[in-house]
């Protein structure tokens, strides 16, 4: 189970029964995800296991526990091997009392969406799906405005309030009863309801506990019967339970009887208390920054990225669940069938080696939507779109009618033991009445903002940064120093890391080169007369004290900082993220050597600074002193020491590295290529495909003029994208079949030759047809 270190035998495991024991470590023997530090904050108390041992089993839980962006992502992505089965299953199994209990009003809790298989799932998914659709959910926003301005009518003057009880809970529960077409009856009975449901699914109920919930549970079963047998009655009736209702009498065997009765008690909880805990959440993270707050406050367009930037750091679903269905891998590390995985979304989503600076509220992160909080692939949150259309009206009428709101200091926020919703009980907040900007300008009430359905656009969120210094660092090389116009912290960055500066119409990446413990951020602008423009730009208009945008940081050209042996390699301006690295192992104490290749020492931009600080370690080949770089020489010996390269620099250095390396172990040589002249997508002489996807049951065309990614987008299925040039490889989608035309700098040839993944920005079909698991 994971590394080797702090070796126990534990009793328990139900793998490694064998003589000598299971290599349970200690941390992996003392996970508990009911403990008091996990509860307030499950990314902190992962750490270590992100760090050292990111699949490992909890002898204590039962489950193995993934922590890692990147596999929590694999497992939500494959619903075969990893299936969703368990997802409201009891954690703790019920006492036979509380058995009784259920059993005597005949709870039959079974399949709803979520824990549905295929293909049963994606039938049922794709029947009940309109309800969703962007459209749709317009059409809500005037009744979800309105009962919002109620709710703040209500107590805007009274300087103090809990907005949990005020209207983060409410309103959540008016609206998902609405969606679905249930009447709003009985909502103390829903609240007592829904919170019992969630202890006895996540929680961990005493004996006692037990008995209680177990009545309300099924209590709240016979209320969802009696609701769906009132609403069959109405046949004519609005809303997504009545649809399913329909869908139910027109094709029994997809929409059956069992799902709509499960499904009406779900499907309560999961509109609204989910909703009700991710906007507290949001409020709370944004008010315990009063920087961001104020920014908020006064540019309401941050409002869509910062409330994916919240539910990426404070999301109200930590953890979900999957049962293996074989024997198969995670990480490298071996998982039997039928192994219970607990995948925890909160540490994934803190996780930097995905999020640059992952644990850093950052409400210009460009990255932020590709959180796991809504779950990922087939399954994904129906309801995703709904939850923020709320949460991004809470947030506005509250940051525009009651900007000088704070936190109320005397308050200590609790967390109810659940394994997955997360949220605090109550969030008390204050103000002076007398300050209220309504006061002087009452038509400030009616104004609003209104955000396009759906995930914020990556290409929209930049941030405004000043130039703070210019300075000319070689021939046609400038240093610009840029920071943030009011003070707000820059996020903190790692060597390798990158910027995209948005610069009149251009937006180019500029690797960060200066201290990462500046406040600001240092980079450097190679003139390039033959280029699209954006360099040019920067060195003949942009002046100190001018303001620009930029997105960023990301990462992805990350040091392996552990490596025995480090060999830095840098063409031209390809210098800028190598410095960086080389400042790192210096600091760190590695063993390093950094070597610069450039034409003429004039336009070799740091050369000073890298000798004057990496002295002996440092050198430097100038192909017009005759001292160009020998590069089989300098790569000779790589193999056999552990060494890692890290090299940037111009197409024809790293081809010609690549093919030096090519006999050396997998992953020794890492680089990044310095784009001069980025390609864009589209070739002459490109034609028409046609695409089916697997997972979604749909077959597309994309036509000569588009990509692939765009296509699929525009039919509603989210996959990530960035640089959309090729070079990041954060759009990869899996190929089922078909030959791949691949334009991407992302795979290596042996990743290519063996098929199976693709950069859906750039990269095209070889033939007619690809099938892609999507
Ligand atoms: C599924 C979270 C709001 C309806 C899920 C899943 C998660 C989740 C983690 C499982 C995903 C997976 O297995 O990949 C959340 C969060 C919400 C939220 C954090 C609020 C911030 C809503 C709302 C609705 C809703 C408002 C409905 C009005 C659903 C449905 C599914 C689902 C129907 C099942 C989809 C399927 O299995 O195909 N949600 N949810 N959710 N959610 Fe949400
Ligand atoms: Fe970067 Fe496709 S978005 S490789």
């Amino acid at each position: 189970a994971g590394t080797e270190s702090n070796l126990q035998t534990p009793s328990g495991c139900p793998v490694h029964a064998a003589p000598g024991g299971c290599p349970v470590s200690t941390q992996a023997q003392a996970f508990d995800p009911f403990a008091a530090e996990y509860l307030a904050n499950p990314a902190a108390a992962l750490q270590w296991s992100r760090d050292q041992e990111p699949v490992f089993f909890s002898p204590q839980l039962g489950y193995w526990v993934v922590s890692r962006y990147e596999d929590v992502k694999a497992v939500f992505r494959d619903n075969v091997t990893f299936s969703p089965s368990i997802a409201l299953e009891r954690v703790v199994p019920p006492s036979d009392e509380a058995m009784e209990t259920l059993k005597r009003y005949n709870y039959q809790m079974n399949r709803t969406l979520v824990n549905e298989d295929e293909p049963a799932h994606m039938e049922r998914r794709r029947a009940l799906m309109e309800h969703f659709l962007p459209e749709n959910l317009a059409a809500k926003e005037d009744m979800i405005r309105q009962l919002t301005r109620q709710k703040v009518d209500a107590f805007v003057d009274s300087g103090r309030v809990d907005l949990v009880e005020a209207m983060l809970w409410e309103i959540p529960l008016t609206v998902a009863l609405h969606f679905l077409g249930v009447p709003k009856e009985d909502m103390d009975a829903l609240k007592e309801f829904s919170v019992a449901h969630t202890v006895n699914t996540w929680g961990k109920p005493s004996p006692e506990q037990q008995l209680k919930v177990a009545d309300a549970v099924g209590r709240f079963w016979q209320y969802a019967g009696t609701v769906l047998e009132k609403m069959r009655r109405e046949p004519d009736g609005t809303g997504w339970m009545h649809h399913a209702i329909r869908m139910n009498a027109e094709i029994p065997e997809v929409v059956t009887d069992s799902y709509l009765h499960s499904m009406m008690m779900a499907i309560i909880v999961a509109g609204h208390e989910t909703t009700s805990l991710a906007s507290t959440n949001a409020l709370k993270l944004l008010l315990s920054d009063r920087l961001v707050w104020e920014r908020i406050c006064k540019t309401p367009e941050l409002i869509p990225n910062a409330i994916e930037e919240c539910l990426r750091l404070e999301g109200s679903v930590v953890a979900w669940r999957r049962r293996a269905t074989r024997d198969t891998e995670i990480a490298g590390v071996a998982i039997p069938a039928e192994a219970k995985l607990l995948i925890v979304s909160a540490s994934a989503n803190h996780d930097s080696r995905h999020f640059e600076n992952g644990d850093f509220l950052d409400i210009y992160r460009d990255s932020a939507a590709e959180h796991l909080t809504f779950g990922y692939g087939s399954h994904q949150c129906m309801g995703k779109n709904f939850a923020r259309l709320e949460m991004r009206i809470f947030i506005e009428e509250l940051s525009r009618r009651l900007p000088h709101m704070r936190l109320s200091e005397d308050q200590q926020f609790s967390y109810l033991p659940n394994l997955a919703f997360r949220g605090p009980q109550q969030l008390l907040v204050e103000w002076d009445p007398a300050l209220n900007p309504e006061r002087s300008d009452p038509a400030l009430v009616d104004r609003r903002v209104s955000f396009p359905i759906g995930a914020p656009s990556s290409k929209e969120i930049a941030r405004t940064v000043r130039v703070a210094d210019i300075t000319e660092a070689a021939d046609g090389i400038r240093i610009l120093h840029l920071e943030d116009p009011d003070g707000l912290a820059l996020p903190a960055w790692s060597p390798g890391a990158h910027v995209d500066l948005v610069a009149g119409e251009f937006s180019r990446k500029y690797s960060l080169c200066g201290n990462p413990s500046d406040p600001g951020y240092t980079i450097a602008v190679l003139r390039e007369d033959k280029g699209r423009g954006g360099s040019r730009f920067i060195h003949d208009k942009v002046t100190k004290g001018m303001t620009l945008r930029l997105r960023g940081p990301k990462n992805y050209f990350r040091l392996e900082e552990e490596a025995d042996h480090h060999l830095l390699i840098a063409g031209g301006i390809g210098i800028t993220p190598i410095i960086a690295m080389a400042d790192r192992l210096k600091q760190l104490g590695r063993h390093y050597t950094v070597h610069y290749c450039g034409r003429k020492r004039t336009a070799m931009a740091f050369a000073e600074r890298l000798l004057a600080e990496h002295g002996a370690r440092a050198v430097l080949h100038v192909s017009e002193e005759g001292s160009g770089a020998d590069l089989a020489s300098i790569v000779a010996g790589c193999g056999k020491s552990g060494a890692r390269i890290h090299a940037c620099g111009p197409a024809r250095l790293l081809d010609s590295l690549g093919e030096l390396c090519a006999n050396l172990p997998e992953g020794t040589l890492r680089s990044e290529l310095f784009v001069t002249d980025a390609s864009g997508a589209a070739q002459p002489g490109d034609t028409a495909f046609e695409i089916e996807l697997e997972d979604s049951d749909l077959n597309l065309t994309v036509p000569a003029g588009q990509t692939l990614l765009e296509v699929v987008r525009a039919a509603g299925i989210d996959v990530p994208s960035d640089c959309e040039e090729g070079l990041c490889g954060s759009c990869e989608v899996r190929v089922l079949d078909g030959g791949v035309d691949h334009r991407d700098r992302v795979l290596s040839a042996s990743e290519r030759a063996e098929g199976g993944r693709m950069m859906a920005c750039c990269s095209r079909a070889k033939g007619q047809k690809l099938r892609l698991a999507l």
